[in-house]
């Protein structure tokens, strides 16, 4: 993927700025944790980069290419989006089975029927769900549908993997075997990850960096050690000590 990087980016809802990004820069192979009160521009951000909304200005640069994203075609935009993998907070299954719901990417793909099967099925073992991949999608647990949706994200190997709050909603189980998988994966495949979380001590736990968004600008970035240990600004000592409400 070599590196992400966002240039002048601004998006702005209805003459509204609500995210406004310089320049910022994502090294390849690195997780990243982003955090920051609601609000903020944090789920813009990653939306703006897996091209799901358009900014009024702004370019980015990823794998290998630069793109202008305000004018950026859906034509154009297509093979960069199918580097990347995207998991949102609450799952969205397709009316099928299991197996069908992981196996839909690499459908599109035209990958070997065999290598489909070879690695949904690799993929579901990996996000512990081999069991169940016969079964209707719509009937999964909300931990269960989670992980399916990241397995769904993972099987096509993407480069870059963006999550925007993926554990909000799951029980302590199921968010240590999402953080296992996700961890793994990193380590393994040099996934390059950015991840929006609210639970500060996941954040602690997963991200090399860390990035507090405030009032849609990116107020601070630094290691996540210094990031949490030595706050620079005053907004984010508030947020770590829970002191910020907006
Ligand atoms: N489609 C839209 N139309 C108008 N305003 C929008 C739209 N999408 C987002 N916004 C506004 O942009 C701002 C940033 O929203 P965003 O979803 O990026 O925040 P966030 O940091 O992810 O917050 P949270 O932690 O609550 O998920 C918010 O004020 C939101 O109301
Ligand atoms: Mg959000």
């Amino acid at each position: 993927m070599n590196r992400l990087e966002l240039c002048d980016l601004e998006v702005a809802y209805e003459g509204r700025q609500v995210l406004l990004v310089e320049r910022a820069r994502f090294e390849q192979g690195r997780f990243y944790g982003i955090v920051g009160p609601s609000g903020a521009g944090k789920s813009t951000l990653l939306r703006v980069v897996n091209l799901l909304v358009k900014p009024s200005r702004g370019s980015m640069h990823l794998f290998g290419s630069e793109a202008d994203l305000s004018s950026l075609s859906y034509r154009k935009g297509v093979p960069i989006q199918r580097k990347m993998g995207f998991v949102a907070q609450k799952p969205s299954m397709f009316q099928t089975t299991v197996f069908e719901n992981v196996a839909l990417g690499l459908k599109y793909r035209k990958v070997d029927k065999e290598s489909i099967r070879r690695l949904v099925m690799e993929t579901l073992e990996l996000v512990e769900l081999s069991h169940l991949s016969a079964q209707r999608a719509q009937t999964l647990s909300g931990g269960e549908a989670q992980r399916i949706a990241l397995a769904r994200t993972l099987v096509c190997e993407p480069e870059l993997l963006l999550l925007d709050e993926p554990t909000a909603s799951l029980d302590p189980y199921n968010i240590s075997i999402f953080e296992r998988v996700i961890q793994t994966v990193h380590r393994q495949k040099g996934t390059t990850i950015l991840m929006i979380t609210h639970n500060l001590p996941q954040a602690k736990r997963l991200a090399q960096e860390c990035l507090f968004l405030y009032k849609g600008r990116i107020a601070e970035w630094a290691g996540t050690d210094a990031f949490f240990q030595r706050p620079a600004t005053s907004e984010l000592r508030d947020f770590v000590s829970g002191r910020m409400i907006c």
